[in-house]
This record gives C-alpha cells, structure tokens and sequence, in this order.
C-alpha cells in the first residue's frame, strides 16, 4: 500500500501557486482576490472557510470574509452576492454551504456570476464540464484530479465506483472521471444511499471514491486487492484527546482497507487539503481570466 499523501502534494502545488500569483502580482499590481460568504455559525464551516483564508495568505491571494447572522435573509444575501458580482476588484466568490433552511441555495448558487463561480457549483460551470470545455471544477474533485495526477496515477480504463451523489462532490467527480480526458477515461458507477448490491458493485471498482459522509461506511470486505480508494468523507466527532475538540473520520475503514489497496488518501492529511488547492487554483484562474 502506498499513500496518496495530500499534504505533500498540497504544499508542492502551493509552492507553484505562489510564484504565479507573485508574477501576477508584478504583471498587475494586484493580488488574485477570493471573497467568501459565511451565514451562521456552523462549527465545520467556520473551520473549513478559516482555513481557505489562511491558505489564500500562505500563496499570496488577497481574501475577504462577510460573515452574516444566522437571521440574514435571502434577499440581503442576494444583494451581497449581486454587489459582489459588480466588483472588479474581486477574482472569485464563495457562499459556504450548508445555509439555514429560509435561504434556498439553488437560487444563491445561480446569483454568482459565473465567471466569479471559482466553487464550480452554477449551472453554467456544470453544463460546461459536462461538455469537457474550460470552466471552473467544483473544488474538491478539482483537488481528488490533482491528486491522481501528482502520483501519476493512470485511470484510463478503469472501473472507477463512487460511493455518494452529492451536488458537490459524489455527481461532478463521477462526470469527471467518465470524461475524455487524463485524469479521467474511465468507466463509471455511481452508487448512493438506495444502491441494492452496494458491496458487489464496489468490490468491482478499480478505483473507489468515497463521498457519502458516514464514517468507516466503506469496509475491507468491499475492496478489491489492488484497490485505489480515495476518501473524501470529513465526519466530525468530539473528542475529549484533540487539542482541538473534534476528531476527523473519513468515509474509509483505513486499518483495515489500506492493506488491501494499492493507494489510499488518509484522513485527515488526504482529500481535505486537496480541496483548498482546487479553490486556489481556480481563483488564480480566474484572476488571469483563462477561463472567462
Ligand atoms: N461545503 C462543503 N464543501 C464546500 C465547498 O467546496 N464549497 C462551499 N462553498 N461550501 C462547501
């Protein structure tokens, strides 16, 4: 079993990252800008939003915060997104997810311009990836895509079985990696929460990614010896020996999955870190207006 370490992988891309948005930076005089929108006071998002802050400063990106109230309404959260929108100073926009039930994300999503959409979520983006033409990829695939390509990992002709059909991560990473493209050219399953014969289907996987959000949901008995297992489940749960509070679990047994796979993301130091680099890349992308 060899690890797809997430870390490493991260830090070498922001390392790259960072001399790109030094060059930008001489070339224009700005920074790339990111502006992110939190409602309420979620305890993962909150983490998850302070991170991407934190990595933005580590390669050089300028970001912005607006943190509303759990009580912002839909129509003030669209006002912010439409002044947002008019900014030309700003590169890329996120609006953290979940909302509170009162504000209908769809409609949020759909507000972004989506030329500032650097989370790869409006309609726009998506219709366009279906089509294998440029356009921002929802970060955390965006981040999974990375990461094969950093081990050099060849996926063509595989069997790859996703477990999850998330809007976010579980529906665009099995469109991904269908797609005629490296990382990508594979055969697909995608597999949720109402699949019959869940473990048949996986032990046929090549390459399994799991994306459904419960802990250890994915066990040795489901995995194929020679197995690649990416694991993009972050569940939290309190822990009294954290420093922190909390204690990370993946959606992957690992003790007893990794001996049977040929690479495996750990949780934490996997996926996660990945992510950031998908949204940082989009953002950069965006600033030099590859894309749009
Ligand atoms: N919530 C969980 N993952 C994400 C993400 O990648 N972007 C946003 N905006 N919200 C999320």
């Amino acid at each position: 079993m060899q690890l797809l370490d997430g870390k490493f992988a991260s830090e070498k891309i922001k390392e790259e990252i960072a001399v790109e948005a030094a060059e930008f930076l001489e070339s224009t005089g700005r920074q790339p800008h990111l502006m992110a929108i939190l409602v309420g006071n979620d305890g993962g998002s909150e983490t998850y939003v302070a991170s991407k802050m934190k990595n933005c400063a580590k390669v050089g990106f300028k970001s912005s915060l607006v943190h509303f109230d759990n009580t912002v309404t839909e129509a003030e959260l669209l006002a912010k997104v439409e002044e947002i929108n008019q900014d030309e100073s700003i590169d890329g926009l996120i609006v953290q997810l979940p909302l509170p039930a009162h504000i209908d994300p769809e409609k949020v999503t759909a507000a972004i311009d989506y030329r500032k959409d650097v989370d790869g979520f409006h309609p726009v983006n998506l219709g366009r990836m279906m089509r294998n033409l440029p356009c921002f990829i929802p970060a955390t695939p965006y981040g999974i895509l990375l990461l094969l390509q950093a081990y050099g990992i060849d996926t063509a002709g595989k069997h790859c079985v996703v477990v999850g059909r998330s809007n976010i991560v579980g529906s665009p990473m099995s469109i991904l990696m269908a797609r005629n493209a490296n990382p990508g050219n594979c055969t697909v399953t995608l597999t949720h929460s109402k699949t019959t014969n869940l473990k048949e289907i996986a032990l046929q996987g090549d390459i399994i990614i799991a994306a459904i959000g419960r802990k250890n949901f994915v066990t040795a008995d489901m995995v194929k010896p020679g197995a690649i297992i990416i694991d993009v489940g972050i569940n939290r749960e309190t822990s009294e020996t954290t420093k922190s509070g909390f204690k990370l679990f993946g959606d992957v047994d690992f003790e007893n999955v990794a001996p049977k796979a040929s690479w495996i993301t750990p949780v934490p130091g996997g996926v996660g870190l990945m992510t950031i680099v998908g949204l940082l890349k989009n953002t950069l992308a965006s600033a030099r207006k590859e894309i749009y």
